[in-house]
């Protein structure tokens, strides 16, 4: 047995057409979908993101707009910059990009930004809806969990009354996940860094998601081969100058059923969810 790759490709060519179309439907009524991004500084790996997004923007037919400030900006003038991104009726979505610099890493981010523009899906009225059991892809939800759960769908891989190990915590990947998951009739574990034995639950789940950011972390003696297990691999490490994942794919490809490449999974997924909640934002401002 060697493992389907689970590729975003032909997920994000089938979103796209339908976001195209949804865009220009906008355009006709003279609304064209616009994203302002906010970065400090100039970390590298940040600057490499915001160009997917620039691009996948301009593909879509959406406007971007990058605003640059500098990483020695204090808290209250980065504040005013955000509320008047907040009050330009010319931006739909605001998007600001982490890590920020030391003196701002207090202020309550995921807040900032107003609900209605939040299209990283962050702020507490949207992510509440998780909490209250919502299973709804069409609010402005974390952009990874709603790209994973898209690339499981296309492929037919229903979560509902499966046994699935989330590992990694954070607020925007494991959290909402696990919660996702969880609404969608998953019976979900998350682990993260003090889970004890962490074989015995990835070998018991017949879906493992790894979000930790620890290069070919995950090898064979994970995976029980006689489980099938299905394997979404979040983490995006640099190893030997190479993006890699989370799990050693060449390890594993003859002891799980199916798993998804690092470049060309998830980072995609992602990034295209992010469109789609940018156009979905957009209409909903259009409609008051
Ligand atoms: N592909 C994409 O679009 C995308 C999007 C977002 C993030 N990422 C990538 O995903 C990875 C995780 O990022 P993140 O921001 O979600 O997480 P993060 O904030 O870096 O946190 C890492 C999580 O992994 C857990 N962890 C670390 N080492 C572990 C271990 N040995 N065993 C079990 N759990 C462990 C930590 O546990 P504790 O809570 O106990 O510390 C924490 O919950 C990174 O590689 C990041 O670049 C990719």
């Amino acid at each position: 047995m060697t493992a389907k790759i689970l590729s975003a490709a032909p997920v994000v060519a089938q979103i796209k057409k339908d976001l195209i179309h949804r865009c220009e439907a906008l355009k006709k009524r003279g609304l064209t979908p616009s994203m302002c991004v906010v970065l400090v500084g100039d970390n590298p790996a940040s600057m490499s993101y915001i160009r997917n997004k620039k691009r996948m923007c301009e593909e879509i037919g959406a406007k971007f707009q990058l605003l640059h400030l500098s990483d020695k900006i204090e808290a209250a003038e980065f504040i005013q910059e955000i509320e008047k991104l907040n009050a330009d009726s010319s931006i739909n979505g605001i998007i600001i990009q982490l890590p920020v610099s030391e003196q701002l890493k207090k202020l309550p981010l995921p807040n900032l930004v107003t609900p209605s523009k939040d299209i990283d899906g962050f702020h507490g009225l949207n992510t509440q809806s998780l909490y209250l059991g919502s299973t709804d892809l069409s609010l402005l939800l974390p952009c990874t969990p709603k790209g994973i759960i898209n690339l499981l769908k296309f492929y037919q891989i229903n979560p509902q009354g499966k046994s699935v190990v989330v590992v990694g915590r954070s607020l925007i990947v494991g959290k909402p996940l696990a919660m996702l998951l969880s609404n969608m009739d998953a019976t979900v574990v998350l682990a993260h860094s003090k889970t004890k034995n962490l074989r015995d639950f990835t070998k018991q789940a017949d879906i493992v998601i790894s979000a930790i950011g620890k290069a070919h972390f995950f090898d064979r003696s994970y995976f029980d081969h006689a489980r099938q297990t299905i394997v979404i691999d979040v983490g995006m490490n640099s190893l030997d100058g190479k993006l890699t994942g989370d799990v050693n794919q060449d390890d594993i490809r003859d002891v799980v059923e199916a798993m998804t490449p690092v470049p060309g999974g998830v980072g995609p997924m992602t990034v295209i969810s992010l469109i789609e909640n940018l156009i979905s934002a957009t209409e909903k401002q259009s409609k008051g």
